[in-house]
């Protein structure tokens, strides 16, 4: 009775301490499974440049994070056994200047993927102790998952990491948010590939968990709802929508800047939020994630299209677009994997040329091979 009543007393003083009680931004998420949330992501979240070949977005890791973006797309690559984050083989676009000094990467979080998870993310979500965030990696050369993790542990995120019961769990069977935030496992990782359960379990699967829509869509009026990856059932698995719009250059898909306004917009032929009401008709649920380049585009409107889905109201802004140059040399994304592609550098960096030029090489590399 004593022994009850006291379990009472400190589940309670547990429960007042920790409990969340803003989730995401929200109240009403807390109380709201993770895998029945739609999510606003960044298409090669690294990618970041003005005028770059290999660009996807105009702004940093932290800014997407300010800006209410929660899925950070990217993509990795081995490099004598270290990982870097770009959409081909790292050496022929970064060359030995992939080793930078360490305060570079403090100030732009560079390509290294132990630096952005470091410098960004964690920094990020520690100074924002009510906040859940996923990264979607592509394992574009199939490293282990054992490899992923020493990545993680040396940018101290693997505590902070959810590990799930089991290898693959339906949308409505994953934790709310709020016990995610009050557990502080609020980083979720899905691999794309070399997953394993049994070994490293925070760092998830994830086509039996998350399914995809296709990708690389390069006309506006074919964006599609159909499962074009993943294993999952899609009347009772989270999925995610591919929304970006790419023009093809030389025979390779590239984001389509201009018409990015209306991609990302609310509404309107080709628009995101579009697409979410369609696939949202077709499966009754709505997407989990929305993979978007240049997620300011629109105004906020992908961040209106998640709040729609989510029944809760957006408040916030975002920056202005950074304006492309004279004959907008295009950006690009890439070739590959699907929700993955393209690579990043920022403008001014005599970095951002040796990539630009690299992609060219890379694109002529497709054409004539
Ligand atoms: C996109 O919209 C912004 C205003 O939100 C505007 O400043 C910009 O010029 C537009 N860009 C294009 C390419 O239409
Ligand atoms: C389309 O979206 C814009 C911007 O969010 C909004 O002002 C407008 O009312 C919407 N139009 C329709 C038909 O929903
Ligand atoms: C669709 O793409 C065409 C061709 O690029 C463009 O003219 C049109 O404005 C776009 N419409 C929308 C709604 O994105
Ligand atoms: C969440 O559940 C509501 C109510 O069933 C549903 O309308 C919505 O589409 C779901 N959203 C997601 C992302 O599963």
């Amino acid at each position: 009775m004593l022994l009850g009543l006291t379990l009472v007393v400190l589940s309670f003083l547990r429960f007042s301490v920790n409990a969340a009680t803003v989730c995401n931004g929200h109240t009403e998420l807390c109380d709201r499974s993770y895998g029945n949330i739609t999510y606003v992501g960044a298409h090669n979240s690294y990618a970041v440049g003005v005028n770059n070949l290999a660009a996807n977005q105009d702004y940093d890791l932290k800014q997407q994070l300010n800006d209410g973006v929660r899925l950070l797309q990217m993509q990795a690559h081995e490099n004598s056994g270290d990982i870097y984050l770009c959409h081909t083989a790292w050496i022929i676009q970064w060359g030995n200047s992939a080793q930078l000094p360490q305060d570079r990467y403090e100030t732009t979080y560079d390509f290294h993927l132990t630096y952005n998870l470091r410098y960004a993310v964690q920094t990020w979500m520690d100074a924002h102790p009510e906040d859940v965030v996923t990264l979607l990696i592509v394992n574009s050369d199939n490293l282990a998952a054992t490899q992923f993790a020493s990545v993680y542990v040396a940018a101290g995120v693997d505590s902070m990491s959810y590990s799930p019961k089991s290898a693959s769990l339906s949308a409505s069977s994953w934790p709310t948010l709020g016990s995610l935030i009050d557990a502080g496992t609020r980083l979720v990782t899905f691999l794309s590939t070399t997953a394993s359960f049994d070994t490293v379990p925070y760092l998830i699967d994830e086509f039996s968990n998350v399914w995809e829509t296709p990708f690389n869509t390069v006309d506006n009026t074919t964006f599609q709802c159909k499962r074009d990856r993943g294993t999952g059932d899609t009347s009772s698995s989270m999925y995610l929508i591919n929304h970006f719009l790419d023009t093809l250059v030389l025979g390779n898909p590239i984001p389509d800047v201009v018409n990015a306004n209306l991609t990302n917009a609310a509404n309107g032929t080709g628009s995101l939020g579009e697409e979410v009401a369609v696939c949202g008709g077709l499966y009754n649920r709505y997407p989990n994630f929305l993979l978007v380049d240049y997620y300011e585009y629109g105004g906020g409107s992908v961040f209106q299209v998640a709040a729609t889905a989510n029944r809760v109201t957006y408040t916030g802004t975002v920056p202005t677009p950074k304006p492309t140059s004279g004959s907008g040399g295009p950006q690009t994304s890439s070739v590959d994997t699907g929700s993955g592609s393209g690579g990043r550098t920022s403008s001014g960096f005599g970095m951002a040329t040796l990539f630009a030029i690299c992609c060219v090489i890379i694109g002529a590399f497709s054409v004539f091979i």
